[in-house]
């Protein structure tokens, strides 16, 4: 019985010091204690063992104990569903929620973007290729035969695994693609990456995206390209610019011209970014050379055609007033976040 008595007090001291907490509960305390397999339960079952005359004041003794558990279990859950009260008070749904940092097109998708809306308005469709390309696609078909010093012009990037490989030096690749289906008229442009083996520097890297375009119809003539090239122009930097045309020479096209427009920095005296011209090259263009069509199986007495080709990367400099290129692929957070709100 004394042994019993003393077990009774231990007990009592560690339901004092209960404390529910990391997980435990009132309702662990309860199964522990009070549950029909607890620890009140198990001292009541001793009972049996108590000698005659000690059991009435064993049986009061355990009917405290009881209460005593019972009434620290009563705590235990009005502070637990206390808690939760105190913490739906302070949960205010009113406030703003806290703010999602918004991320940006990078300023080459978004020039990218741009140029193939204003060329859909036109009726032209979106064509697209391999960046690994074939030597026929890249250069022979566009009237490059092998050793044709032109090909100096793009220093190009081979695949070891095969001579025949090469990574894209324009996107022209995908205009003979285009011809060779033989589906006329043709009226494309072709956005994508290219590359060419250059030191990069501010002003050059070894990948750059390209905007080609190719128009394959009856009758087209340059003042169609003109007129194209012109509502380009005036659609991506403003109706105020100028155009002008200067002969060139491109394999692939005869005649071929380069197009300027008027400096949109200085708007015609002269500055540093047109070099004190008043004007800053563009694009390159001209009338589909004869040759191309036939080695595409296109009837270069029934069909003529204009196609040209500019750097997504020099566009978006002018446009934004970006000095270096190198910025474009560097990944700055500080360089791309200020073209969050730009369209
Ligand atoms: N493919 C030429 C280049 O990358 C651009 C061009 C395209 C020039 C079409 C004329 C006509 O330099």
């Amino acid at each position: 019985m004394d042994n019993l008595l003393l077990k009774i007090d231990q007990y009592k001291t560690e339901i004092s010091n209960f404390i529910a907490s990391d997980g435990e509960t009132a309702e662990a305390f309860r199964i522990k204690y009070l549950g029909t397999k607890g620890l009140v339960k198990e001292l009541m079952g001793e009972m049996r063992n108590v000698a005659p005359e000690n059991k009435k004041s064993f049986g009061q003794v355990m009917n405290d104990f009881k209460v005593f558990a019972e009434a620290k279990y009563e705590a235990l859950k009005d502070a637990e569903s206390n808690n939760g009260k105190a913490a739906a008070d302070e949960l205010d749904l009113s406030l703003p929620a806290d703010p999602l940092p918004l991320g940006s097109r990078h300023p080459i998708s978004l020039v990218r973007n741009r140029m193939v809306s204003i060329f859909q308005r036109l009726g032209f469709a979106v064509a697209e290729g391999p960046e690994i390309e074939d030597d026929w696609h890249n250069f022979t078909a566009l009237n490059l035969p092998e050793n044709h010093p032109a090909r100096d012009m793009q220093d190009t990037f081979y695949i070891n695994q095969n001579p025949d490989w090469l990574l894209r030096t324009h996107t022209s690749s995908v205009q003979v693609r285009e011809m060779e289906k033989g589906k006329l008229p043709i009226r494309i442009i072709c956005p994508g990456r290219v590359y060419r083996n250059e030191t990069i520097s501010a002003r050059a890297h070894c990948f750059f995206h390209q905007v080609e375009g190719l128009y394959i119809a009856e009758n087209v003539s340059f003042a169609d390209l003109k007129q194209t090239l012109y509502f380009f122009v005036q659609e991506m930097f403003g109706k105020e610019v100028k155009i002008r045309f200067r002969p060139s020479y491109f394999p692939f096209t005869e005649p071929s011209a380069e197009m300027d427009i008027s400096c949109l920095i200085c708007g015609g005296p002269g500055c540093s970014v047109c070099k004190h011209t008043g004007w800053v090259e563009i694009l390159g263009c001209g009338m589909v050379h004869p040759n191309l069509l036939d080695n595409c199986g296109i009837d270069s007495n029934k069909y003529t055609g204009f196609a040209f080709g500019m750097g997504v990367e020099r566009i978006t400099m002018l446009k934004y007033q970006i000095k270096d290129l190198r910025l474009f692929s560097e990944n700055d957070v500080r360089f791309l976040k200020q073209f969050t709100s730009a369209v």
